[in-house]
């Protein structure tokens, strides 16, 4: 089958042990292309259901439907080997993949220059700025040729100013990769900034109680913020939000 970023979520129940679900007939469908996000209360059970995505973990019931493993996975936390040039730290991904070196070097400097971070190569973590972290991450997370991408709140750590030019590459990345995207966030102006769709969760045990679709046109100026269809959709994902947190 061609990988072409599908990814399906049908009447998908996760527990833990003996416990209660902390996921229940969910539902979600991503078309290839789709850029969805999810909002939804603390511990609703979204990075449970980014890592039912990625195979990190099995549903309990229902099924989880993916047409590719060329997943890529980012959290809030870049996770960079500290020891490690930015560039090693991308190379890694391919090292676990055993590409070949030239091949493995080629294709790092070729993801680190599409994040923005040609010339850093040979900086290590600790030398780099937050935001910088995150772009490594990032490139990393690119090695694999994502056909699906998953987000965990990546911005989540940042101050805000860099947190809306990252809005903006990530949108770059998202118009120049063709991927699927799952992304998880707290900001709900950030989630309808990035998507195709927005998904809104209920309080556990969690599932889809809204998608709200942003037919905004791409690719998105950062003034866009300000139009008054922006502010409308924000206000309905804030509405649903409201709703769906309720006891
Ligand atoms: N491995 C695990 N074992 C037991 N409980 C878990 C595990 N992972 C998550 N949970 C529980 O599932 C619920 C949802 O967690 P999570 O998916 O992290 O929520 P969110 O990302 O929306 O904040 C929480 O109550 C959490 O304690
Ligand atoms: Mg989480």
């Amino acid at each position: 089958m061609d990988a072409t970023g599908t990814l399906h979520f049908d009447h998908v129940t996760k527990s833990f042990d003996a416990g209660p679900p902390v996921i229940a007939r969910l539902d979600l469908h991503l078309s290839p292309g789709a850029f969805m996000s999810v909002v939804g209360p603390s511990g609703c059970g979204k990075t449970t259901m980014l890592r039912l995505a990625s195979g990190l973990a099995e549903p309990t019931g229902g099924a989880v439907l993916v047409d590719t493993d060329k997943i890529a996975y980012v959290f809030q936390d870049p996770a960079l080997l500290a020891w490690r040039t930015a560039l090693k730290n991308v190379e890694l991904s391919g090292e676990l993949h055993h590409t070949g070196k030239a091949e493995r070097r080629r294709r790092a400097t070729e993801a680190l220059a599409l994040v923005g971070m040609a010339g850093f190569e040979g900086y290590r973590p600790s030398q780099l700025s937050g935001g910088m972290r995150m772009r490594v991450s990032l490139a990393r997370a690119l090695m694999v040729d994502p056909r699906i991408f998953l987000f965990d709140e990546p911005l989540g750590a940042l101050d805000e100013i860099t947190r809306l030019r990252m809005q903006e590459e990530l949108q770059s990345l998202f118009l120049s990769q063709s991927f699927t995207g799952l992304y998880v966030t707290h900001s709900i102006s950030e989630a309808v900034f990035l998507s195709t769709q927005v998904a809104v969760m209920s309080a556990g045990p969690g599932r889809i109680i809204r998608e709200i679709a942003v037919p905004l046109p791409f690719p998105r100026r950062p003034e866009i913020r300000f139009q008054k269809e922006f502010s409308r959709i924000c206000a309905e994902v804030s509405q649903a939000l409201a709703e769906g947190s309720r006891p």
